[in-house]
This record gives C-alpha cells, sequence and structure tokens, in this order.
C-alpha cells in the first residue's frame, strides 16, 4: 500500500555523469590541492557515479579564472589520477557567473566551455536579481548554446513558482544540487528544493561538491517515495545526455 512514509530506495546516482562541481584542485573555493581532489575522486566512486565533468568558477571578481587556468588544473588532476578507482574525468566546462563581464565576452564571442559541447553552465548571485539572464539566454540560443541554471533553488529574489516557469519558458534547463535536499544550504532553499522537484522543474541533478565531505554528506541523501518518482525522471534524461 502507498504510504506517505515510504522513502525512495533506487541508488541515487547510479551511472549518472556529475556535470557540476568543483573537483579541480587550487582555483576556485573547491578542492584545495592533488590529494583533497583525489579523495573526492573516490567519494564520487562510491556514491555511484560513472563520471564526472569538472565545472570551476569563473568569476571576475572572486575566481578570474581563464580556459587555460582551467586547462591547466585539469591537467594536472589526470597526471596524478591513480587507477584506484575507474571514474572518468574526459572533459572539463565551467560555472559562469552572469555579470557584465560574461555578457561583455558573449557579445565578442569570446570562447566559451561547455559542457557535452552543447550546454553552458549559469549562476547568477544568490541575492541578486535576474535581469540579465534574459538577455544571456537570448545571445546563448542564437549561438546554439543551451543554458543551464545552476541550483535555482539558491536564488533568493526567485520566490514564485512562476517566475521559475518564466525562465524555463525562455529556455533554461535547471539543475538541482542535491546537496539542497539535505539542508546544506538552509531550510527555506530545501523547501524550495522539494517544491521544485515536486513541479517536475528540474532537468539536472548534481552535486555542486566543493570538497570530499560535500560528497561523504550526500550519502545520507533521502527521499519520500512521491519525490523519488520526480528523481528518477531526471535521473534518466541526465543519463541520456551525459555518458
Ligand atoms: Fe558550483
Amino acid at each position: 500500500m502507498f504510504s506517505f512514509f515510504q522513502k525512495h530506495q533506487k541508488p541515487f546516482f547510479e551511472g549518472l555523469c556529475d556535470i557540476h562541481n568543483h573537483l579541480l584542485p587550487g582555483i576556485d573555493d573547491g578542492s584545495k590541492d592533488i590529494n583533497s581532489s583525489a579523495e573526492m575522486l573516490n567519494e564520487f566512486e562510491a556514491l555511484g557515479f560513472k563520471s564526472t565533468i569538472p565545472t570551476p568558477h569563473i568569476y571576475k571578481e572572486l575566481y578570474p579564472n581563464t580556459p587555460e587556468t582551467i586547462k591547466n588544473a585539469f591537467d594536472l588532476l589526470k597526471q596524478h589520477q591513480g587507477h584506484e578507482n575507474s571514474i572518468k574525468i574526459n572533459s572539463y566546462a565551467a560555472e559562469y557567473m552572469v555579470d557584465e563581464v560574461f555578457m561583455k565576452n558573449l557579445e565578442q564571442s569570446s570562447p566559451l566551455l561547455l559542457l557535452n559541447d552543447t550546454y553552458i553552465l549559469l549562476e547568477i548571485n544568490f541575492f541578486g536579481k535576474t535581469t540579465m539572464l534574459k538577455s544571456a539566454c537570448f545571445s546563448l540560443c542564437q549561438k546554439n548554446i543551451t543554458p543551464i541554471l545552476a541550483h535555482p533553488e539558491r536564488y533568493h529574489m526567485i520566490k514564485d513558482i512562476s517566475e521559475y516557469q518564466n525562465l524555463k519558458n525562455q529556455g533554461f534547463y535547471f539543475q538541482l544540487n542535491a546537496l539542497s535536499l539535505l539542508g546544506q544550504y538552509g531550510p527555506e532553499v530545501k523547501q524550495k528544493a522539494e517544491k521544485l522537484l515536486k513541479a517536475g522543474l528540474y532537468d539536472f541533478v548534481a552535486t555542486d561538491a566543493h570538497s570530499v565531505n560535500d560528497l561523504i554528506k550526500l550519502k545520507n541523501l533521502s527521499l519520500t517515495k512521491k519525490l523519488g518518482i520526480q528523481w528518477e525522471k531526471i535521473r534518466e534524461f541526465q543519463l541520456k545526455l551525459f555518458s
């Protein structure tokens, strides 16, 4: 018999590619060094992930990364990846802060680091407005690039489901941070993540892991059967698009 208290039983991350994390060593607020990155890789594997695409911040004010700094950190990680885990790290991308600098780069058609040559991972300031997102989306879609909004549940200025729906209608895909469901960013964000999940608004799920501890916490993830059904839909979609 269906019960409100029944739990989702399937493994959450089995076979998935993690499309948002800060695994690369020493270039943003994620992994501090190559040893931390190695520990993170072991935990990715323990969670069931098959592959991972590192996405360091590109944010002029705090983490002024470039395709070159990211490539260097990626090469360093690849050189040090031992044989103790089999997780694939075949490419890298970035998490772009949508600000004036990003908009200018878009205008100038500067090279962008994409996921699967198709998608771009975007974030905005947690307390900022969404005004720039619309023109960013328009400009990206003209270049045949599909924008994925990272952790939409974390933006305090987006309050109603209808505002989220508008962004989806503009062409954004949504990526859920699994840690939001564990209350990592507070009860309000957790509640909002559950609401968006229930409404079927997410397309992708990722760890956004900044450290080995973030990944260890994900072992405690638990969902109701009802939310688990939505989670499985996302997982199946993601499995088709990212290997
Ligand atoms: Fe991130």
